[in-house]
């Protein structure tokens, strides 16, 4: 494999990537650690769809739902993508909510996990804070009114609230400025944001390995079973004399 050993020579990536798909886990890991991936593949899905539309659609309160339209009933396979990136979106939170249940549940988010939690946190504040983006693209009367409705809750919060509400909007009404402003943060800033923080979440999970199940011998601190020796060909494996069926004992 002539480029992979150019590459790994030049940068040890080969080795990394080796290390990060072969590292040893819990024995007893379960279903329940795949949502973490899962919500993951939700992520670059969105990713890789969120791209194809963006080839398309135009940030403009006049053409916004036309170039819609026109994703959905023109372009091949538009609606397809269209509905991936839509419900998608809704699979990736709901996986986030899941995935972050099973590491409460698992107690995993204890000692020395705090710091991969606060991550988590602001993960799922910031993958919240895309879908509310996001919404507002279509430019229909659902993402306006939705939008308003979500700007004026904003704009409750104390002290900050008024600022963050005129800062949302882009000025002192709902229009160009506003759809223009979302779409930057939900194609720029907070896709961004939240792959920088994904990348530091798999280097924690990396670094401090995954929690075993609370019901685990391992996550009760005995470590696993020990392994019995390798059986030897013709050699009767080795017992206490007691343990002799028919022997008396000393
Ligand atoms: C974009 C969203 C997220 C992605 C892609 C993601 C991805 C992952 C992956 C792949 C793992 C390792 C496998 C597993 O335990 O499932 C993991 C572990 C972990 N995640 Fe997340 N996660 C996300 C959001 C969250 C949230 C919202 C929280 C909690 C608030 C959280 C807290 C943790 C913790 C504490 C671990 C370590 C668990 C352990 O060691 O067993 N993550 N995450």
């Amino acid at each position: 494999m002539y480029p992979l050993d150019w590459l790994e020579e030049r940068s040890g990536l080969v080795g990394g990537v080796r290390y990060f798909l072969f590292r040893k886990v819990p024995g007893d890991t379960n279903w329940f650690h795949t949502l973490g991936s899962a919500t993951l593949t939700a992520f670059l899905v969105q990713l890789i769809t969120g791209v194809i539309l963006a080839f398309y659609y135009k940030p403009d309160p006049n053409s916004a739902h036309a170039s819609i339209d026109h994703i959905t009933h023109d372009v091949t396979l538009g609606w397809l993508v269209r509905g991936m990136h839509k419900w998608g979106a809704s699979v990736f939170i709901i996986l986030m909510f899941m995935h972050m249940a099973r590491v409460f549940l698992f107690g995993a988010y204890k000692y020395p996990r705090e710091l991969n939690w606060i991550i988590g946190v602001l993960l799922l504040a910031t993958g919240l804070f895309e879908g509310l983006t996001g919404y507002l693209l279509p430019f229909d009367q659902t993402a306006y009114w939705a939008t308003v409705v979500a700007i004026n809750i904003n704009g409750t919060a104390p002290f900050v609230g008024p600022f963050l509400a005129s800062l949302l909007r882009g000025g002192a009404e709902i229009g160009p400025d506003t759809l223009a402003r979302f779409y930057s943060l939900h194609m720029l800033l907070i896709p961004g944001a939240l792959i920088g923080l994904i990348t530091l979440h798999l280097y924690l999970v990396v670094r401090l390995g995954v929690t075993s199940p609370p019901w685990s011998d391992e996550a009760a601190g005995e470590g696993p079973p020990p392994s019995p020796p390798p059986a030897r060909a013709g050699l009767v494996r080795p017992r206490p004399r007691a343990a002799v069926r028919g022997r008396p004992t000393e």
